[in-house]
């Protein structure tokens, strides 16, 4: 009988310091930093990490002010100056505190030397990943021969037009499982995917990445015709591939690209982070129907959310107390098996 991974105290603490070092999180793409002053902030276990883009390049520290430990950054997203709230310290694109408030006269202190403490950021592309800047592994190496096929897609990206941080009150991988799980689309989701997915999935599990692709239906593809004519390069398919442990990008059709991440906050908590983008067409000369599209995207993927939030809740409820893992997986759910057997490795 498989011990319950979920729930094992060792096994989650194993997993972080793995994660911590071994990782990369996809986390957005340049168009969310176009401004000097935007930042978006992602929960990483215990740690609120906020990436920001000065004037001369997008950076990635601890969002835990130096002084006395508050939070710069208190929105998921936004513009401002890199400065915290509480006593207004600043800090520059290296991390280290530009100015402090009355300092001859509060401190003795050589502020030079108090930094944040920063991540590294890589790009493929326009994607932007994030890792500890003790990871040695490079982009390229972590994403194997999907590198070339990523940059691509972030080449065609266009704009963001959502960004969510959801709470749900279960072990992250419950969260991740259900994300890859291709049976229940159908059935849970019944306003959304239902219409959308045709049931047969094709694999390409290779390293860290585990790729999906499923036809779409022909009512969906019937449907789309009336504004497919607005977009470039379409095609038939829904895909959804998960970056081995926490990020994935899907898409329908090509028509929009979701970026999620599923961020252990503790054993019993995860911070699942969702952002929508359109692609480049020609929608951008007709605002009226590129907002009818956008809010059809964002509703759609709020619907699915709150579904499988209520749903990993449900299971984490019930086995959290379990000593075994007793479930039954399924060649629908090929790639929960994929993605255990690597766990398992760690
Ligand atoms: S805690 Fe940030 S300036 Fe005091
Ligand atoms: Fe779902």
């Amino acid at each position: 009988m498989k011990k319950n991974t979920y729930t094992s105290e060792k096994n989650f603490f194993k997993e972080k310091s793995f994660f911590i070092t071994n990782t990369y999180i996809l986390v957005g793409h340049r168009c969310e930093f176009e401004k000097k002053g935007d930042y978006k902030t992602i929960d990483f276990f215990e740690k609120s990490i906020a990436i920001y883009k000065f004037k001369e390049k997008i950076s990635a520290f601890t969002n835990k002010c130096a002084h006395r430990g508050c939070k710069i950054f208190s929105k998921a997203k936004g513009n401002s100056a890199f400065v915290c709230p509480y006593h207004a310290w600043s800090y520059d694109n290296s991390g280290r505190v530009k100015n402090i408030p009355f300092e001859k006269k509060a401190f003795k202190i050589d502020k030079t030397r108090i930094k944040l403490e920063e991540w590294a950021l890589e790009f493929c592309g326009d994607f932007i990943f994030l890792k500890s800047k003790t990871n040695k592994i490079s982009l390229k190496n972590f994403l194997g021969k999907e590198f070339d096929q990523l940059l691509k897609i972030s080449k065609n990206i266009q704009k963001c037009i959502d960004y969510q941080v959801y709470k749900w009150g279960a072990n992250w991988q419950i969260c991740v499982e259900n994300s890859i799980d291709e049976y229940h689309a159908i059935f849970l989701h019944k306003t959304t995917f239902k219409n959308v997915l045709k049931l047969e999935p094709k694999y390409e599990i290779k390293n860290n990445v585990m790729k999906m692709k499923m036809p779409l239906s022909k009512n969906y593809i019937e449907k789309f015709k009336k504004i497919k004519n607005y977009f470039n390069n379409l095609n038939n398919t829904y895909m959804h591939t998960l970056f081995f442990p926490y990020s994935s990008i899907s898409s329908t059709m090509g028509n929009s690209y979701y970026i999620q991440n599923y961020l252990p906050k503790d054993i019993h908590n995860t911070n699942v982070t969702s952002t929508i983008y359109l692609p480049k067409s020609k929608l951008k000369k007709n605002p009226v129907i590129e907002k009818f599209f956008s809010n059809t995207c964002i509703k759609f993927n709020h619907e699915i959310f709150y579904e499988d939030k209520d749903i990993c809740e449900s299971i984490y409820s019930n086995v959290r107390n379990d000593n075994s893992k007793k479930d039954i997986v399924g060649n629908l759910e090929f790639r929960i098996k994929s993605f255990r057997k690597k766990l398992e490795k760690i």
